[in-house]
């Protein structure tokens, strides 16, 4: 039984664990310091045991010498994970009751005939964020959603959550404390073994488009989006990294475009170039 991080026979040593945090700072933004050792203690040790390995050391190893095939592996394992449908609710309301009704009143139509509406959750994990937007969109612009080229893109560097956000199943609990409406408007509920679970409908999923990507490396989409959801992700990462992404962000954003942060996110020195509009809401100047 592996208990203690220092002193058993399955040691997380001081060289493995500086190895462990520098390998996932360069995959992944994320930083690591000794208040996550406990953290990295217990997920390292499902990893160890399932890779019937004997040591952290002997996994050490297999990431120097395998980074590439193992990476995506290691790297869901160390993720964190945690959403909800409607977390913060206050920015679904922003959008419900600010952004959404004025780009309905300003939007053009395109040569496709169509106006465009372009949303990116850029740490979607598994998924409770962008069917959220979904719903809002649907219920905010129902009657006139047949006008619009509606599309909501949902990335994580997380294959795992991305699956699961795919199949839009998941536990009726999850869903237990929104809205009644929506419960029935938008999901339907499993029946005999399945009596436990909800799928999301097809109206929510025909708008979102699921992709892995690292928002280290290269963005492939040329945008602009209207809305960027990037909530409780950069709080992960250092401020060098942080304010880089600002800048990404901020060049993705159509002017007049939306950027939301987590709850215990700031855009630092990055503030100036946006105007702060609600909670946790900042607008790129027109
Ligand atoms: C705590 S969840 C936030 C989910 C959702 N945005 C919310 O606020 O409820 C953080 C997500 O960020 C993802 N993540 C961490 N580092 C990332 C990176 N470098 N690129 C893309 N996603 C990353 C994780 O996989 C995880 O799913």
């Amino acid at each position: 039984m592996i208990k203690d991080t220092r002193d058993t026979a399955v040691r997380l040593t001081d060289e493995d664990f500086n190895f462990i945090c520098q390998f996932v700072y360069q995959s992944t933004g994320i930083v690591l310091n000794d208040n996550k050792r406990e953290m990295v203690y217990r997920r390292l040790t499902r990893i160890v045991r399932e890779r019937k390995l004997k040591s952290f050391s002997a996994y050490c190893q297999l990431l120097r010498n395998h980074g590439e095939q193992e990476k995506d592996y290691f790297i869901n394992a160390i993720t964190t994970n945690l959403t909800s449908f409607f977390r913060e609710q206050h920015h679904f309301d922003y959008l419900a009751t600010e952004e959404l009704p004025r780009l309905m009143k300003n939007r053009n139509v395109q040569a496709n005939g169509k106006k465009r509406l372009r949303i990116w959750s850029s740490a979607s994990s598994t998924g409770e964020e962008p069917y959220s937007i979904a719903i809002t969109v649907l219920e905010t612009m129902h009657k006139k959603l047949s006008a619009w080229d509606v599309k909501i893109l949902a990335t994580d560097i997380d294959s795992n959550v991305l699956a699961k956000g795919k199949t839009g199943v998941y536990e009726y609990k999850r869903i237990e404390n929104i809205n009644e409406d929506f419960k029935h408007k938008y999901f339907k509920r499993g029946f005999g073994e399945n009596e436990n679970n909800i799928k999301v409908n097809k109206g929510l999923s025909d708008l979102i488009t699921f992709k892995q990507l690292n928002l280290l490396h290269d963005w492939p989409m040329k945008g602009p989006f209207d809305v960027i959801f990037c909530r409780n992700v950069i709080i992960y990462f250092d401020k060098p990294t942080q304010q880089e992404l600002f800048t990404r962000y901020y060049d993705l954003l159509a002017p007049g475009g939306l950027l939301m942060l987590g709850h215990s996110e700031n855009l630092g020195a990055y503030q100036q170039h946006f105007d702060n509009v609600g909670r946790t809401v900042f607008r790129k100047p027109l």
